[in-house]
């Protein structure tokens, strides 16, 4: 997820651009840059690192013009440098852009224009719009981006100027947020309302496909297709403040919202037409994936709990043995690694100083690491063999949500590469189509928020809270359980409901709060007999299961239904409303649900 910003008008156009940037820092950070059209054409100033270094190699010299574009970067493809910083240009530096997504073709359009003796300077998916441009250029800018916008795949808000046509600004919207602010005699383009806050509040909310020409004393929007469209001007009354969370109280709730484009963008680009899994940015040779004998999955905290998930699944289909371990635990004990072990690291961080030192331990004793993780050119990252990133976006509040889910779908993505490749299942076509209806799903979770917030209210005054369930359901609950800990301060654990009766039965009570997931399907009736266990003891039972399986609202107090899914992907559809409980009872609690106590967001110390 990366912030663009567009102006033209008659102010200074570099002010603006980067005060709208710094309003737009929290959606990613790793590099920023602008550009504008003065009498020298496109000027364009951009440096890896925050937007402050940009700022400093401003100076005080103020960059002419009053027409341009600006961007900061939260890296998908290409590490975080100068070179990969966006804006990019076409080679004679006429044509500037800015892009926030995923341009899920880029390798073929890049090289036929290789072909054609384009020359790139960066590795981004990005640079191949500028050349395009440059390369369709019919004489009508408008045309000519049209056409591009066409032969492009994936999601794309883009801010383009071009010194041919120094009296607009072209803005194109597809699957990502892109707004136009609309001024007096000046008008603006933003990924979000909070860069343009101070200027406008009249906004047209552009829609997908939608395609928009600012002059300074116009808006003129269309379809990508040329055809022409009214939009209504949405006036808004946010203050900035909330504004950054994108009308949301908390960015924890807002994250939980992004979870269906964080896992559509996860997968989307690794898996082709035909429905194979195709992950393009590894080469997991299928020589070394066959001669692998155990798999290490080393990761701390949520990250940790996707990792049990994806134990689960490599087992299921890459036949392939893993052991799953914290990664404060796998360092200081006697693992064994030889060079046929891999060992796969989850981080959203990707500087987790106990999973990075995990890391090294592997790769000493000659192990290959995969490592999964949310941030370009992190520690990790750039450390493993093979990083697999997860394109979840900045995830700013402490409790991980989104990256979760984006990690259990880069998990399973790799479950299937791995499978196929050791000729270990025929057809995974059934949970390529099901991993490719999860973004949906998760959307029709989010509707029913209403209900977990009256479950909230019911049980936010309890001093513990315990989460119960099997198989697969038991890492979620796990991962539910630490959702509630870390930001409502509720002591709470999960626990195998089938090791119940063999003690930890004793803590339930007359009134005990207790979720029960009954998610999979062969485990159904044995989690119906452990909730009437502790229903027997006096339990309040909130119980989740999928929409079939009704028999469960006989016996608990409360229930809620996700939509129908296999076993295996179920935990990315069940943590859903366990994320959303632990919001709401944090909410009632009056707690910090951003920051918690004690806890930060990247722990990198031991
Ligand atoms: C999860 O909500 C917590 N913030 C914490 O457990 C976190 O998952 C853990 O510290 C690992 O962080 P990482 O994914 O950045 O490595």
């Amino acid at each position: 997820m990366c912030g663009i910003v567009g102006y033209i008008g008659n102010r200074n156009a570099a002010n603006i651009l980067i005060e709208g940037l710094e309003k737009l820092e929290y959606r990613g950070y790793d590099s920023a840059g602008i550009a504008v059209i003065n009498e020298n054409g496109v000027e364009v100033k951009k440096h890896k690192g925050r937007l402050s270094v940009l700022k400093d190699s401003l100076g005080e010299k103020v960059l002419e013009g009053t027409i341009g574009i600006g961007h900061t970067r939260w890296a998908t493809h290409g590490e975080p440098s100068d070179v990969n910083a966006h804006p990019h240009l076409n080679s004679n530096n006429a044509i500037a852009v800015v892009h926030n997504g995923i341009i899920e073709n880029y390798i073929p359009l890049k090289e036929e224009l290789i072909e054609k003796g384009y020359e790139f300077k960066s590795d981004t998916d990005t640079e191949v719009i500028p050349h395009l441009i440059d390369c369709y250029y019919n004489g009508n800018i408008i045309e000519t981006v049209q056409k591009v916008v066409s032969m492009l795949e994936g999601s794309y808000a883009l801010g383009i100027i071009d010194s041919n046509n120094p009296d607009m600004v072209i803005a194109v919207r597809k699957d990502s947020p892109l707004v136009v602010g609309i001024g007096e005699g000046e008008n603006f383009i933003a990924s979000d309302i909070p860069a343009i806050l101070n200027h406008t509040r009249k906004v047209y909310l552009l829609e997908n496909n939608d395609m928009a020409v600012l002059r300074a004393d116009s808006v003129e929007i269309m379809k990508t297709d040329g055809t022409k469209v009214n939009r209504e001007i949405f006036n808004v009354n946010w203050n900035v403040e909330s504004a950054e969370k994108g009308g949301y109280d908390h960015f924890m709730i807002k994250e939980i919202h992004e979870q269906p484009k964080a896992i559509k963008d996860t997968i989307s680009s690794r898996i082709n037409r035909m429905g194979q899994i195709d992950i393009k940015d590894i080469t997991l040779e299928k020589e070394y994936i066959r001669n692998i004998n155990k798999i290490y999955m080393v990761s701390c905290g949520t990250a940790y709990h996707a990792g049990l998930v994806g134990k689960v699944l490599i087992e299921k289909y890459a036949k392939i043995p893993v052991i799953a371990e914290v990664a404060s635990e796998f360092r200081y004990g006697n693992p064994f690694i030889d060079e046929n072990t891999l060992m796969i690291v989850v981080s959203q961080s990707g500087e987790t100083a106990d999973t990075l030192a995990a890391l090294r331990l592997a790769k000493e004793r000659k192990a290959k690491v995969l490592a999964v993780t949310n941030v370009v050119g992190s520690s990790i990252s750039r450390e493993s063999d093979y990083p697999l990133y997860t394109w979840a976006g900045p995830e700013i509040a402490v409790a991980s949500t989104k990256a979760y889910t984006a990690q259990l779908a880069a998990l399973a993505l790799i479950a299937l590469d791995m499978a196929v490749k050791r000729g270990a299942v025929e057809d995974v076509s059934e949970i390529v189509n099901e991993l490719k209806l999860l973004p949906e799903k998760v959307e029709e979770i989010l509707k029913h928020l209403d209900e977990m917030k009256k479950m909230a209210e019911e049980v936010y005054k309890t001093e513990d809270i315990f989460f119960i369930g099997r198989g697969l359901d038991y890492y979620v609950a796990m991962e539910g359980s630490l959702k509630l800990k870390e930001i409502s301060y509720i002591h709470s654990e999960a626990m195998a409901a089938g090791e119940l009766k063999h003690g930890t039965l004793a803590l339930i009570d007359k009134g005990t709060p207790v979720i029960a997931l009954a998610t999979q399907d062969k485990l159904y009736d044995k989690m119906l007999s452990n909730i009437k266990e502790v229903k027997a003891r006096g339990a309040y039972v909130i119980g989740v299961a999928k929409e079939s399986n009704r028999e469960i609202e006989k016996i608990v107090d409360r229930v809620i239904y996700i939509p129908e899914v296999m076993d295996e992907l179920s935990p990315v559809l069940a943590v859903v409303p366990l994320q959303i409980l632990a919001y709401y009872v944090a909410l009632n609690r009056g707690c910090d649900i951003d920051k918690p106590r004690n806890l930060a967001k990247s722990v990198t110390v031991e």
